[in-house]
């Protein structure tokens, strides 16, 4: 086995105190997609959506990675060929996890995007509407995360890291949001053995050729032993 493609979800995250979305209570219960998370909830209410992402930017500062997120690190760290993490999520815990090879397709809280002419730059702690670009000043800063009806990131490089895997995994994701949830299906065509590790089985469950049940921060350790010791 030379390559291990493992996408990630908001479940990696949840032991380390960041809400899920689609949980009972979770975040799409308290808020509307709608309104905070497309971009013309952002034309809206632009000081409602940055208030939310402000929000979320402070508690993912705060967040430590957990078991789940350390075991990945030593995945790449320890294993013979190439580890790839293709995250959802708009948290940096892979990183302060030590993960090297993170690829973030809905986008970054740490990230600030240009509205006019697409630069991107760290965000401050706090952004406010009307916040200036460094660049073209013009007044459309806005947070660098993949809206709904938005083109995730790095989609080309991703296929292209599917096509080569020999192993597909995909951790803490309910399989309702395209086009992550149709990596499972597309890695399996390409050749890919397929892994999934969730609470309980996804939308996308059936496709995959394994399922191991628990929390990530118990299963994953597990299981990274089991592939270094191989
Ligand atoms: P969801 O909230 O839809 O799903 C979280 C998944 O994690 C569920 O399947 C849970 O069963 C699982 N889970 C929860 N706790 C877990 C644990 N401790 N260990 C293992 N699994 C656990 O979140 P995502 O699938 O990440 O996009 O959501 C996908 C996208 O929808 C997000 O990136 C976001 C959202 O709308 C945008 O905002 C563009």
């Amino acid at each position: 086995m030379r390559k291990i493609v493992i996408l990630t979800g908001a479940g990696i995250s949840a032991e380390s105190g960041l809400g899920t979305f689609r949980a009972e209570g979770g975040l799409w219960a308290q808020h509307r997609i709608e309104d905070v998370a497309t971009p013309e909830g952002f034309a809206r209410d632009p000081k409602l959506v940055m208030d939310f992402y402000n929000a979320r930017r402070a508690q993912a500062a705060a967040a430590a990675p957990n078991a789940g997120h350390e075991a990945l690190a030593r995945l790449e760290a320890g294993f013979s060929g190439e580890v790839v993490v293709v995250t959802q999520n708009v948290d940096d815990l892979h990183e302060k996890a030590g993960s090297e090879q993170v690829m973030h397709m809905h986008g970054a809280l740490k990230g600030a995007l240009c509205g006019t002419c697409d630069h991107r730059w760290p965000a401050p702690a706090v952004m406010h509407p009307g916040d200036t670009c460094p660049v073209c000043q013009a007044p459309t800063a806005r947070p660098d995360i993949v809206w709904f009806g938005e083109m995730p990131y790095d989609m080309e490089e991703i296929f292209g890291h599917l096509s080569e895997a020999d192993l597909f995994v995909s951790i803490g994701t309910s399989g309702n949001v395209y086009p992550a949830a149709g990596f499972v299906a597309e890695a399996k065509r390409q050749g890919a053995v397929t892994l999934e590790f969730n609470l309980e089985p996804s939308e996308v469950g059936s496709h995959f050729d394994d399922i191991r049940l628990g929390p990530a921060t118990q299963t994953l350790p597990a299981w990274v032993d089991e592939i270094l010791a191989s």
